[in-house]
């Protein structure tokens, strides 16, 4: 039934050729200065992201969510705290994973009074429970929504009419990142009304991710850098349950290109992955990882992290692969060479000098690709050092060139330099996202609790600060150590509190040690529940 919904709703067809006059729709923003299939920058194409404003996804979001392998009927609380628990265990979470939570997976209803309300048999803790889980175990909260009149399987309210009301929504149960489908629209126009609901985010006060999911319809590349942070490119990269390879190669080289639309804080999204689902090679898994990687590309594990082999675990978490996807320019590779069979791809510049470049074969037996040094914009005469991010072997350097081979849907994926060394960028994992503290006497008490970020990456964090200004005069934040790991120390002092629970959101702004610009922010919730008044 829901393949049928997808390919009869139309949307495989306009998402599966991006930028081709397939999609029909031009938002009402763009219709006068863009042309209709657009799949590079126009001129006087705003660079500005949303994200420079709150901080967040300066570098592709990673997380899990469970559509692509589950669908929406077995998704409920079990389901979100077994994955949530695996992301742990399996050292996914200290590989960078962060968001977690639904999709469309039944978990509210509006009610007669208008507002949102938990799907209480599916989850029994309620959305906010739920987040309070997710939070506790160092982990960022994702919910699902859809900006027309109702989800896609038409089970869930949208949030038409009601944006302002939902956003409020997500942010009382502390969402971090909220993914907003595009189904039951007709007769919206999109970038209008994804800006709504971009308004009504920002007048709820707490900063979440926008992920908006369009599925390439409306072009969004064209405008929501402006008020999201990452837009789907492309149709759905499979049916639940369902992983399908040559559908997935379509929707990468459909992503490809748009490159030059993508940058911190604004990502070409082609869909979560389905690295580690039935059906496919190891082979495919790895190429699968590398080219998100290479596009950087949102990681969104869409497997069952409950029952992975361990070559899937080693693909997920290989820190030199995510450190491509992660790096701080943030550009998206593209291919520079295709003869049908084998494609290269690079113009993927890192931060530390050094590039990253992809051999993809989709033939049958096995090929051997030269890489000549000028066909990256190099001279034939540099000697590079190859590093190659899956067998973890630096060679070199080499002069003119470096030849791959490469096995049947596999990669060649490297990074080359003119050192021998390949960092790897911050990758901040920490130890818990929520500080819930209690105070029970009516004498004044000062309580601490303490959040610790840890960098998984190669260097020593940059500093962070915390703008005092920020906090409740009963909160104050000092950040404390140094090398790759950080406290925040959060100090309440209760004198004067009437009983209650009060609530902080602490941004926490990472900056730039020398142009004191801020990097990226972090975020987290410090709850104190007061049970009697206390005197000053
Ligand atoms: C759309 C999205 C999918 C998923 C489903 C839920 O198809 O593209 O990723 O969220 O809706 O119905």
């Amino acid at each position: 039934m829901k393949i049928h919904r997808l390919f009869s709703s139309g949307r495989i067809l306009a998402g599966a050729f991006v930028g081709v006059a397939a999609a029909a729709f031009v938002p009402a923003l763009t219709m006068l200065a863009t042309p209709r299939s657009q799949t590079s920058p126009p001129q006087g194409f705003p660079r500005t992201a949303h994200a420079e404003v709150d901080g967040l996804a300066l570098t592709p979001p990673m997380g899990w969510y469970p559509w692509n392998m589950f669908g929406e009927e077995p998704q409920n609380e079990t389901l979100i705290r077994e994955i949530a628990d695996a992301l742990v265990a399996s050292g996914m979470k200290d590989a960078g994973y962060a968001y977690v939570g639904p999709d469309e997976g039944i978990c509210f209803s509006r009610g007669a009074d208008g507002k949102l309300t938990t799907n209480l048999e599916r989850y029994p803790s309620g959305l906010k429970g739920l987040g309070d889980f997710i939070h506790a175990k160092g982990l960022k909260y994702a919910l699902y929504t859809d900006a027309g009149t109702k989800t896609c399987s038409g089970a869930m309210p949208g949030t038409k009419d009601y944006e302002f009301e939902d956003m409020k929504a997500f942010a009382d149960w502390r969402a971090d990142y909220i993914k907003i489908d595009w189904c039951n629209s007709t007769g919206q126009v999109i970038a209008d009304t994804y800006s709504i609901l971009a308004k009504a985010q920002r007048a709820a006060g707490r900063p979440i991710v926008h992920s908006l999911c369009s599925w390439g319809d409306g072009y969004p590349w064209l405008w929501a850098g402006a008020i999201g942070h990452m837009w789907r490119t492309t149709a759905d990269i499979c049916a639940p349950g369902k992983a399908d390879w040559a559908r997935a190669m379509r929707i990468a080289f459909a992503n490809e290109k748009l490159h030059g639309f993508a940058g911190p804080g604004r990502w070409n999204d082609p869909d979560m992955m389905i690295v580690g689902m039935p059906g496919l090679t190891e082979a495919q898994n790895r190429s699968l990882f590398s080219l998100w990687c290479m596009m950087a590309s949102p990681l969104m594990a869409g497997n069952d992290l409950r029952a992975m082999d361990k070559s899937t675990v080693d693909i997920l978490t290989n820190l030199e692969a995510i450190a491509v996807d992660q790096d701080p320019l943030g550009v998206q590779g593209r291919v520079v060479w295709n003869d049908g069979n084998v494609s290269l791809w690079a113009g993927k510049p890192l931060a530390d000098g050094s590039q990253a470049v992809l051999v993809l074969y989709q033939g049958k037996s096995r090929a051997e690709k030269k890489i000549y040094w000028e066909e990256l914009g190099l001279r034939a005469s540099d000697e590079l050092y190859v590093r190659d991010l899956w067998s973890h072997e630096t060679s070199g350097p080499h002069a003119g060139g470096f030849t791959a081979s490469v096995g049947p849907d596999d990669v060649a994926f490297l990074r080359l330099s003119k050192k021998s060394e390949f960092p790897i960028p911050p990758i901040i994992v920490a130890d818990t996202y929520l500080v819930s503290l209690r105070a029970a006497s009516s004498r004044p008490e000062v309580l601490k609790g303490t959040v610790a970020v840890t960098n998984k990456g190669g260097a020593d964090l940059p500093p962070w600060r915390v703008d005092p200004e920020s906090l409740p005069p009963w909160l104050a934040v000092a950040v404390e150590g140094r090398g790759k790991v950080r406290s925040f120390v959060n100090t309440v002092s209760t004198a004067g509190l009437k009983k209650g629970r009060y609530h902080a959101l602490v941004r926490a702004d990472n900056v730039d040690p020398v142009s004191g610009k801020p990097l990226s922010a972090l975020y987290y919730d410090v709850d104190l529940e007061v049970a009697r008044n206390v005197r000053r």
